[in-house]
């Protein structure tokens, strides 16, 4: 239903207190299959996503993002990486430069949408090193990470920040 959806994304606020608990699988399904099911360009689908479920690993990527250690406690954590080459493979520069941020962008605009749906906390990570996030994961060369993405069953979110106005960001061409 549109009115939910709209809902969801006016809700959705980044989330930084987890508190422990599991996520059933019936909502991991979901959450992957969202991520799965994001748009790309020319449906080429430039990315590969981590499910780091290992309190070891879970660490080692709190570590890697300057000590958020937050990213630890979420139940699970997603890293989503970018496969510049696919998206050079069709597109040339634009493909390697552009349009596989883009793609991963929009898949992490989807979990953290589904995970705010299904009632749990999320944070858009971006600030990280990105050989330690490479090294605690093993990721190989080809991809790029680009984002991790704590989820898990949270405090409730206390933290509203605004946003410009609108009068700020639009201009209506008519
Ligand atoms: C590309 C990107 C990188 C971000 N990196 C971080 C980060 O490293 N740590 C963090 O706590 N939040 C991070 N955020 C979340 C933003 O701080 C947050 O979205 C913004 O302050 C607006 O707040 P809201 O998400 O609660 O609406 C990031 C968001 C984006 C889109």
């Amino acid at each position: 239903m549109p009115e939910k959806t709209i809902e969801t994304i006016l809700r959705r606020h980044s989330g930084r207190e987890f508190t422990g608990g599991e996520i059933p699988d019936e909502h991991m399904n979901l959450l992957m299959e969202c991520l799965r099911w994001s748009p790309s360009a020319g449906n080429v689908q430039p990315w590969f996503f981590y499910v780091v479920k290992s309190r070891g690993a879970k660490r080692a990527l709190a570590e890697a993002a300057f000590h958020q250690d937050f990213i630890g406690d979420a139940a699970v954590v997603f890293v989503v990486c970018a496969e510049p080459e696919a998206a050079a493979a069709v597109y040339g520069e634009r493909g390697r430069s552009l349009y596989c941020l883009q793609d991963t962008a929009a898949a992490v605009e989807n979990l953290i949408l589904a995970a705010t749906a299904l009632g749990y906390g999320s944070c858009w990570i971006g600030a990280f090193n990105e050989g330690m996030a490479r090294k605690a994961l093993e990721i190989p060369r080809h991809l790029r990470p680009v984002a991790i993405v704590p989820v898990g069953p949270g405090e409730p979110i206390s933290r509203f920040p605004g946003r410009k106005n609108a009068s700020e960001v639009f201009e209506v061409v008519e």
